[in-house]
C-alpha cells in the first residue's frame, strides 16, 4: 500500500519513462494480461475503441497488432505517458485520436464507439466515482458495444474496506485538498461485478484473473 500522497497526474509523468518497465517486470503476468485484453477485441475492419486512462499504450501496442485498422479514442492525464503512446504510434496519427484530460470531465459521444477498454486504472477511484464513470461508458458505446476492463481487484471485502480506510487516514494526516491522488482502491471481485451491473451492463463476466488482475467483460444489451 502507498504511504504518501502524490496526485495522479504527477505521479505518471514523473514515472513515465520508466513506467512500462515497471509493468513487464513487476506486475504479474502483465505480459498475458495485455494479450488477453487484445484477443478479446473484434477482428471488424475500422472498429472504434475507447481507452480510459490509454498510458503509454501497452495494451494499444497489442491490440494494433491484432487489428491494425483499429480507430481508438485515448484519454490520460498524464502529457508525459501520452507522449509516449504518440511517439510509438508516430504512423497510425490518423488513427489515434488522443486527448489530455481526465475521463470524468471529457464528454464522450453518445453511442459513439463499439468497444471501451481500461487497463489498470480505474482501480485508483472508490464505487462512486466508477459507478459514474461506468454510466458514462454504458451511454457511450453502441448497442451490444462492449466494455473490457483489466485491473486491479481483491478477493474479499475486509481487504477492500482496508484499503478505504488507509486511504481516508492518509488524506486526512496529509491534509489534502479534493482531487486525484494515486492510491489503489481496488473493489472486491463480488462488488466490482456488482457496480457494473448497476451501471446497466449485462452480462458481466469474470472472465479470468492473472496475479491481482481480473478481466471483466461487460456488454450493453441492445435495447437499452
Ligand atoms: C497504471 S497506468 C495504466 C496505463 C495503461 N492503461 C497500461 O495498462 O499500461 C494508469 C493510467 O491511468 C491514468 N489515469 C488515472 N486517473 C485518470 C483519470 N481520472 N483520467 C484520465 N486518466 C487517468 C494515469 O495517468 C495513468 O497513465
Amino acid at each position: 500500500m502507498n504511504d504518501d500522497l502524490e496526485t495522479m497526474r504527477a505521479f505518471f509523468d514523473r514515472r513515465a519513462d520508466s513506467y512500462e518497465t515497471h509493468m513487464k517486470n513487476k506486475v504479474e503476468d502483465s505480459e498475458k494480461f495485455y494479450i488477453e485484453v487484445s484477443n478479446l477485441v473484434p477482428e471488424t475492419t475500422g472498429v472504434s475503441i475507447l481507452d480510459l486512462g490509454c498510458g503509454t499504450g501497452l495494451e494499444l501496442d497489442q491490440i494494433f497488432s491484432r487489428n491494425p485498422t483499429a480507430s481508438v479514442t485515448g484519454i490520460d492525464l498524464s502529457d508525459k505517458m501520452l507522449e509516449i503512446l504518440r511517439s510509438k504510434h508516430h504512423f497510425r496519427s490518423d488513427q489515434l485520436n488522443l486527448i489530455a484530460g481526465s475521463y470524468f470531465e471529457v464528454e464522450f459521444p453518445s453511442e459513439g464507439f463499439d468497444l471501451a477498454i481500461s487497463v489498470q486504472s480505474v482501480h485508483h477511484f472508490g464505487y462512486g466515482q466508477k459507478l459514474s464513470i461506468y454510466n458514462k461508458i454504458f451511454r457511450s458505446l453502441v448497442g451490444n458495444g462492449m466494455y473490457i476492463e483489466a485491473d486491479y481487484v481483491v478477493s474479499t471485502e475486509i481487504e477492500e474496506k482496508e484499503y478505504r480506510k488507509r486511504y481516508e487516514s492518509l488524506k486526512s494526516v496529509c491534509n489534502v485538498p479534493d482531487g486525484f491522488y494515486h492510491f489503489d482502491l481496488p473493489l472486491s471481485i463480488n462488488n466490482q461485478q456488482a457496480v457494473l451491473e448497476k451501471a446497466g451492463f449485462m452480462p458481466v463476466i469474470h472472465h479470468a484473473r492473472y496475479g491481482n488482475t481480473s478481466i471483466f467483460i461487460s456488454r450493453k444489451p441492445v435495447s437499452k
